[in-house]
C-alpha cells in the first residue's frame, strides 16, 4: 500500500485531536443533517409520485423527463454557488436560506396548477438539495472533534438513506389514493425543522476565525467542547487562517498545494455517480422486474429492503470509520462494488434466456450486497472527504466544485441508464459500471489520503507541504 498517513508533529495538535464530543455538537450535526433528510427524500420521492403527475397534467415524455431531471441540474449550479455562498455569508446563514429554499419549492411543488409551476418547483428544490450538500458536511465537520469527525458527518449520509427510504415508504402510502401533492409536499416538515434549527445552531468557529471574529469563535469552541482549556485548538485554527491571509479566490483552486486535493474531490464525485449507484435508487423496480420478479408490489418490497439494507449498512460504516479509517473501508466496499457488479451482468445474462424467477431473487441479493458495499464505501466517504481535505480559505468553494462534480455525473448516468440499457442490454450496462468501479479503486488507492483522527489543521498543513499523494 502507498504510504497513507497525513504527516504530523506527534505532539502538535494531540490536545486538539483528543477533544470530545459534547450533547451540543450531536444535536448541531442532527440538525444539519436534516439537509440530508431533504435531499434523500426529493431525490428519491419522484420515482413513486411521477406516474400520478402524468395523469394529473397529460406531461408529455419530455415534460417527465424535466420533472425528474431539472432537480438535479439545479442541484449542480447550486452547489457550486452555494459553496462559495458559504464562505461569504458563513455556513450557518447558508443553512438558513437552504431551509427556506426547501420549504418555497415543496409548498410550490404541493400546489402546482400546471406542469410549468411543478417544473418551477422542481428547480427550487434542487438548489436546496444544491445548497445542502455544499454546506451540510462542511458545517459538521467544521465543529466536530477530530476523532468523532468521521461519523458525525456520515450523520449526513445516514439522513440521505434515510430519506431516500421514507420517500420509498410515503410514495408507497399515498399511492393507493394517487396523491402526489402530498408525496411532495411532506418535504415541508423536515424543512421547517431545519430552518428552526438553523435558530439554535451557532456559526463554525473556523468561519468566525476567517471572518475576524477571533472572541465569538472562542465563546463557541468552548462551549461545542464543553470545556474552558480550548486554546490549543483554538491557535491551531487562528493559524491554519492566518496562513491564508486573504479570501480565496476561484482561481486558487488551481494552485500547487490545492490542485491535488481537487483532484481527489472531483474523482471521488465522479466515480461515486458512474460506478452506478442511482441507477439502483431510481430505477430498482424496474431493474428487478426486468430480472424476473414480475408482480409490482414485489417489486417495490424489493426495492424497500434495498433502502433499508443502505441505512443499515451506512450505520455500520459510520461504527467503523473513525476506528479502521477511511482507506480500508473506501477499498473494501469499491472492490466489492466491482464484484457485485460483475456478477449482476451474469445474473441477466442468464436469465435473458432461462426466465426463472430464481433469477430474480439473485439479482435482488445481489442488488443488496451491491448497495450495501457503496453504503460502507463511497456513499459516506465522499462527502466525509470533501468536507476535511480542503484549506479553510477555499473549504467552501471547493467542497462546493466537488459536490457540484457529483450532481452533473448524476445527471449524466440518470439520463443515460434508460438508453444504455436499451442499446447494449443491462449486462454490458452493469460490467461497464463494474468497470468503472476498477477504475474508482485504483483513483482511490494511490489518491487518496487517510485522515482518521487528524485535525482539519493537520490535513491542511500536509498540503502545504506539497504532499500530493496519499
Ligand atoms: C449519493 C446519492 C445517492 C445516495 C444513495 C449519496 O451519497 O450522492 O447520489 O442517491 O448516496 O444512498
Amino acid at each position: 500500500m502507498p504510504p497513507q498517513k497525513l504527516n504530523s508533529d506527534a505532539t502538535a495538535g494531540a490536545s486538539a485531536r483528543q477533544a470530545e464530543s459534547t450533547a451540543f455538537v450531536y444535536i448541531a450535526a442532527a440538525f444539519a443533517a436534516l439537509g440530508g433528510l431533504l435531499f434523500g427524500y426529493d431525490t428519491g420521492v419522484i420515482s413513486g409520485a411521477l406516474i400520478f403527475i402524468q395523469k394529473s397534467f397529460s406531461l408529455s415524455v419530455f415534460h417527465q423527463e424535466l420533472v425528474v431531471s431539472v432537480v438535479l441540474v439545479g442541484a449542480a449550479v447550486a452547489s457550486l454557488t452555494g459553496g462559495r455562498l458559504a464562505d461569504q455569508i458563513g455556513r450557518r446563514m447558508n443553512l438558513a436560506l437552504t431551509s427556506v429554499i426547501f420549504i418555497l419549492g415543496a409548498i410550490i411543488c404541493a400546489a402546482a396548477g400546471s406542469e410549468v409551476t411543478l417544473i418551477v418547483g422542481r428547480t427550487i428544490v434542487g438548489i436546496g438539495i444544491g445548497l445542502a450538500s455544499a454546506t451540510v458536511p462542511l458545517y459538521i465537520s467544521e465543529v466536530s472533534p477530530a476523532k468523532a469527525r468521521g461519523w458525525q458527518v456520515s450523520l449526513f449520509q445516514l439522513a440521505i438513506t434515510i430519506g431516500i427510504l421514507a420517500a420509498y415508504l410515503v410514495d408507497y402510502a399515498f399511492a393507493q389514493s394517487e396523491q402526489w401533492r402530498w408525496m411532495l409536499g411532506l418535504a415541508v416538515i423536515p424543512g421547517a425543522i431545519l430552518g428552526l434549527g438553523t435558530l439554535y445552531l451557532p456559526e463554525t468557529p473556523r468561519w468566525l476565525v476567517k471572518n475576524g471574529q477571533g472572541e465569538k469563535a472562542l465563546g463557541v469552541l468552548r462551549k461545542i467542547r464543553g470545556t474552558q482549556s480550548v486554546e490549543e485548538e483554538f491557535r491551531e485554527i487562528q493559524d491554519a487562517a492566518a496562513r491564508s491571509e486573504e479570501r480565496g479566490q476561484w482561481s486558487d483552486l488551481l494552485k500547487a498545494s490545492i490542485r491535488p486535493a481537487l483532484i481527489v474531490g472531483i474523482g471521488l464525485a465522479v466515480f461515486q455517480q458512474v460506478t452506478g449507484i442511482n441507477t439502483v435508487i431510481y430505477y430498482a423496480p424496474q431493474i428487478i422486474r426486468s430480472a424476473g420478479i414480475s408482480s409490482a408490489s414485489g417489486a417495490i418490497l424489493a426495492t424497500a429492503g434495498i433502502g433499508a439494507v443502505n441505512v443499515i449498512m451506512t450505520l455500520v460504516s459510520m461504527w467503523l470509520i473513525d476506528r479502521v479509517g477511511r482507506r480500508i473501508l473506501l477499498l473494501t466496499g469499491i472492490a466489492g462494488m466491482a464484484v457485485t457488479l460483475g456478477i449482476l451482468g451474469f445474473i441477466f445474462r442468464e436469465s435473458a434466456s432461462a426466465h426463472d424467477a430464481a433469477f430474480g431473487q439473485l439479482a435482488v441479493i445481489t442488488l443488496m450486497a451491491y448497495v450495501a458495499f457503496f453504503a460502507i464505501s463511497l456513499g459516506p466517504i465522499f462527502w466525509l472527504l470533501i468536507s476535511e481535505i480542503y484549506p479553510l480559505k477555499v473549504r467552501g468553494s471547493a467542497e462546493g466544485t466537488a459536490a457540484s462534480s457529483n450532481w452533473a455525473a448524476n445527471f449524466v448516468v440518470s439520463l443515460t441508464f434508460l438508453t444504455l440499457v436499451e442499446k447494449f442490454g443491462p449486462t454490458w450496462t452493469f460490467w461497464l459500471y463494474g468497470v468503472l468501479s476498477i477504475a474508482a479503486w485504483l483513483f482511490s488507492y494511490k489518491l487518496v489520503p487517510e485522515t482518521k483522527g487528524r485535525t482539519l489543521e493537520e490535513i491542511e498543513a500536509f498540503w502545504h507541504q506539497g504532499k500530493h499523494r496519499a
